[in-house]
């Protein structure tokens, strides 16, 4: 690249995660500010590649997912959190952006917080802000909260705020801390989920199980900080299915209602309390969908997914603890 010359495109990637501890329920859509903790941990097998390159006169930012142009709630979700990096930058450009997933759509792993974490890296540094992880990951919450957890690598805790300053991810440790620990995803279905997360955070607080959930999760989090720093899969894995569950009783007593489960999922639950009755340490935890991610340690991976796939009959994505948010290409 000449001196000085400003780079033409640059791309990023960044792999989605699976919160222990879950965020549900937000201070207004607009900034995204959690109104509890949440602790997650990179997926390693579910990557999104994000290229953002500026656009010279168009009216427009462009918006291209997986190969195809993106309209609608998507490309304006898109405009809008780069509008936010522009008003921070004072830069006016507009900007085409492309990502692509490797994982499958609706196959229970949400892109948004992969997408968002690598357009945040990609973005910020096209439009030449000087963004530590700190300040990348209360950008990339802009996009969705989920997101600013994705922006470092391996375990990864997102602070609840009042304020965009107070609201910002940090590492509880790197992926190598915990070498052996798997998430198994278990595609119950994969059609789109009937609610996004996006619109569900402003419903948490009409369920009467809100407030009992909230004094419930510091201490949980607690736990799950400790599981992780032991490598104990017990605590981790009781911790993450009473998180679950308590983030679903909420879904489904909030006006409306957030019924995500299927019958496929209640039975994957039941697989799951199976494997641990017959000796194999397995633990479920379920986002906004009927889809189930399992947790096992490695050596118990392989009987997990035959359980899911030959008895069940269910698609299966494994990971291990994956990387943070980080350039890979920068051009010319
Ligand atoms: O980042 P959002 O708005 O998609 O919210 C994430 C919601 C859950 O996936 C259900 C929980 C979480 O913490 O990832």
């Amino acid at each position: 690249m000449a001196e000085n010359a400003e780079p033409l495109s640059i791309t990023a990637e960044a792999c989605a995660n699976i919160a222990f501890i879950k965020y549900w329920g937000n201070r207004g859509v607009g900034l995204n500010l959690p109104l509890n903790v949440s602790i997650s941990m990179n997926l390693e097998s579910c990557v999104s590649r994000t290229t953002a390159a500026p656009l010279s006169d168009a009216a427009d930012d462009e918006f291209i997912l997986n190969g195809r142009p993106a309209e609608g709630d998507a490309a304006r979700r898109v405009s809008g959190f780069l509008d936010r990096i522009r008003e921070t930058t004072g830069r006016r450009e507009k900007v085409r952006v492309s990502s692509e997933n490797n994982f499958p759509f609706g196959c229970g792993i949400a892109s948004s917080a992969s997408g968002f974490a690598a357009l945040a890296r990609a973005a910020t540094s096209l439009f030449g802000l000087n963004a530590d992880e700190t300040e990348l990951s209360r950008v990339a919450r802009l996009g969705s909260g989920s997101a600013a957890r994705s922006v470092m690598g391996g375990f990864v805790e997102l602070l609840p705020g009042e304020t965009h300053a107070d609201a910002f991810a940090r590492q509880l440790a790197p992926a190598s801390a915990w070498p052996g620990l798997r998430d198994l995803v278990v595609v119950v279905s994969s059609e789109e989920k009937a609610a996004a997360s996006l619109s569900g955070h402003s419903l948490a607080a009409t369920s009467e199980m809100l407030p009992g959930r909230l004094s419930a999760v510091p201490a949980r989090a607690d736990r799950v900080r400790r599981a992780v720093a032991d490598r104990d899969l017990t605590s981790l894995g009781e911790a993450a299915e009473l998180d679950a569950l308590s983030m679903h009783a909420v879904m489904m007593t909030s006006r409306p209602a957030l019924p995500y489960w299927k019958p496929g999922t209640l039975a994957v639950m039941e697989a799951v309390r199976d494997l641990r009755r017959g000796g194999t340490e397995a633990y479920f935890t379920i986002d906004a969908g009927p889809n189930v991610h399992v947790l096992v340690e490695e050596e118990n991976l392989s009987r997990a997914a035959r359980v899911m796939t030959d008895e069940l009959g269910f698609r299966t994505i494994a990971s291990k603890a994956g990387p943070g948010a980080r350039i890979v290409e920068s051009s010319p």
